[in-house]
């Protein structure tokens, strides 16, 4: 037995080590999140939808629901509530009223952050080469995309435009 003590404590060692690399990977791969992404008026009135989402599609991000609509002020105004009181914000509503617009939930590995970054800056002149915004946005006003920002938004805007079995019957 002692003989094989050395063997037993290093086979032991590199087991601990694989399933600490398995669970870690399996970690890392689990992190499948759902974000709310809107097509505004500016890229619908283009016919943009299926070219902004064949981007998103290209990294990892899938359309699970999808859903055309023209938002009322009441939405709209309640929507972007937390821009409330700043210079751009009435006329946000009403750009967002003035036509007909996509709202779609995607869903993919980390998607909040990676929406964020396939969309680009707010302002298309800060905008990445190759984002959704660089590519289409006419302004900072008519962006193109919207995208939610963090775990609380994505949540929050789900839940406002979509019931839970619409989105998870997909
Ligand atoms: P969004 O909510 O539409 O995804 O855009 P965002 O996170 O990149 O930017 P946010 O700060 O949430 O602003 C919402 C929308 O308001 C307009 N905006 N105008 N003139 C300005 O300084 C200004 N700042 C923001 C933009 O159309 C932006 O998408
Ligand atoms: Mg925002």
């Amino acid at each position: 037995m002692k003989k094989y003590k050395g063997t037993l404590i290093a086979l032991l060692l590199v087991l601990v080590i694989a399933f600490m690399f398995i669970f870690k990977e399996k970690e890392k791969m689990s992190n499948i999140e759902y974000t709310f992404s809107i097509i505004k008026p500016d890229a619908v009135s283009r016919h943009l939808e299926s070219e902004i989402n064949e981007i998103f599609a290209q990294n990892g991000l899938e359309v699970v629901a999808f859903k055309p609509m023209t938002m009322t002020v009441e939405q709209a105004s309640e929507f972007y509530a937390e821009h409330k009181g700043r210079p751009f914000y009435n006329s946000l509503v009403e750009y967002m009223t003035s036509g007909p617009v996509v709202v779609q939930v995607l869903k993919g590995q980390n998607a909040i952050t990676k929406n964020r970054e396939v969309m680009g800056a707010t302002n298309p002149k800060d905008a990445a080469p190759g984002t959704i915004r660089a590519q289409f946005a006419e302004s900072i006003d008519r962006n193109s995309v919207h995208g939610s920002d963090s775990p609380e938004s994505a949540k929050r805007e789900i839940s406002m435009f979509f019931d839970y079995n619409e989105v998870t019957s997909k």
